[in-house]
């Protein structure tokens, strides 16, 4: 199914509802606000808007003064970082959310990165059986993927995203003006995601960052706003598609299951998860090239690029033995088989477990213990 698009955004067709992805590069400001542009799409009177506490001070008193002209606000501040993407969180939402007195007509803000509206969506799924919420992505990372799609959830210690729903936002509201704020590593671990895109599913778009990856790297706010419209394009496509990740949707995993080995053996927040998935893609891709899909040429790209974009392309160091059993919980593995995206071509992926044990242990030894 098409995209549709309009002038600063797009629309998410799901099975539960359709929403826009508005797209902007100054709403954080007072009177243009953020406030304005999610107003519409709040069905009751009352707020809670999710944050953490890195974020709150950099764009939440504005939003929070201005949804109270019109709403009953209140704000859940919570600690930052990937290690507290856990149940501990979410009863802090929970918690404020009952001492509110707060009911199904609530809907939830998520203002910041990916944690945040992981989380936020998740409490949103749960809370009451189910309640309406908005994503106010405001890192990259977030921008171009988890805002997208309604994938929401906290971590395992076993494992990343592993308790979690499908529930879809009433819509996206991404600032472009907010990456101003970003920490250059951060842009960097989006990166990872906006490369994604154009190693599984276009080539050109691939040509295409590699002649504008500086300007967005120099925080470029039009050249970024047209790489997240191009991100967002692509993701929408495939969650019209494939809205439970019964199919395509897998797709978008590309380098994850080598990145989430690195993730939950390094511990939560040392390897950011666009880092991750960077080496994780690179695993993927000289997977690739092991089946003959790839040139070590096409391999060397790849590199180049996320070497561009500041990023690592080699792992840390893993016995092959843990990373097998760290990989046996991700959650594209079925009847006991690891299934792995990897790339036919450039801008071509397919989820396979057609390939020999050896190939995959020969890939994770390269940087093994
Ligand atoms: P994050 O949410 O941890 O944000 C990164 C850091 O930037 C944090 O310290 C945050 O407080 C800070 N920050 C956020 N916005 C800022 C701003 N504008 N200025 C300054 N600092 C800011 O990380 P992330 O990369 O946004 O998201 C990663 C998470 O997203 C992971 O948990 C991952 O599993 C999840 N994810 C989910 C999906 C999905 O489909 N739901 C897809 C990809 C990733
Ligand atoms: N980030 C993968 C997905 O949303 O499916």
């Amino acid at each position: 199914m098409a995209v549709p698009l309009f002038h600063n955004g797009l629309m998410v067709h799901t099975q539960s509802h359709d929403y826009p992805i508005v797209i902007t590069e100054n709403s954080a400001i007072k009177n243009n606000s953020m406030a304005k542009q999610i107003a519409p799409h709040i069905g009751g009177r009352q707020v809670l808007i999710v944050t953490n506490d890195t974020v709150a001070p950099l764009y939440l008193k504005v939003l929070e003064e201005e949804l109270t002209e019109q709403f009953t606000v209140k704000v859940c501040v919570l600690p930052d970082g990937e290690q507290y993407k856990n149940q501990t969180s979410i009863n802090q939402i929970y918690d404020t959310l009952m001492a509110s007195h707060f009911n199904r007509d609530v809907t939830l803000v998520a203002l910041g990165g990916g944690v945040v509206g992981d989380m936020t969506g998740f409490a949103a799924a749960s809370f009451m059986r189910g309640v309406n919420f908005i994503q106010i992505p405001t890192t990259l990372l977030s921008q171009v993927d988890s805002s997208v799609g309604g994938k929401t959830g906290i971590n395992h210690a076993q494992g990343k995203n592993m308790i979690g729903a499908f529930w879809q936002p009433q819509m996206v509201l991404a600032d472009m003006s907010t990456l101003k704020t970003l920490p250059a590593r951060e842009l960097s671990a989006g990166l990872a995601e906006v490369i994604k895109y154009a190693l599984i599913m276009d080539a050109d778009f691939l040509t295409w960052l590699e002649a504008n990856l500086p300007a967005m790297m120099a925080l470029d706010l039009a050249i970024l706003g047209e790489a997240v419209k191009r991100c967002c394009q692509y993701k929408a496509d495939i969650v019209a598609k494939d809205e439970r990740e019964s199919g395509v949707r897998a797709l978008l995993n590309f380098g994850h299951t080598f990145g989430h080995v690195i993730e939950t053996h390094e511990g939560y927040g040392n390897w950011l998860h666009g880092e991750a998935v960077a080496a994780g893609m690179v695993q993927a891709a000289e997977l690739s090239q092991k089946l003959g899909w790839l040139t070590v040429e096409e391999v060397v790209r790849i590199k180049r690029i996320l070497t561009l974009a500041n990023l690592p392309i080699t792992p840390p160091s893993i016995d092959v033995q843990t990373a097998l059993s760290l990989m046996g919980h991700d959650k594209k593995v079925k009847h006991g088989q690891i299934r792995l995206i990897l790339l036919k071509s450039l801008g071509d992926a397919v989820l396979t477990n057609d390939f020999d044990a050896e190939i995959l242990t020969d890939v994770l030894s390269q940087h093994s213990t």
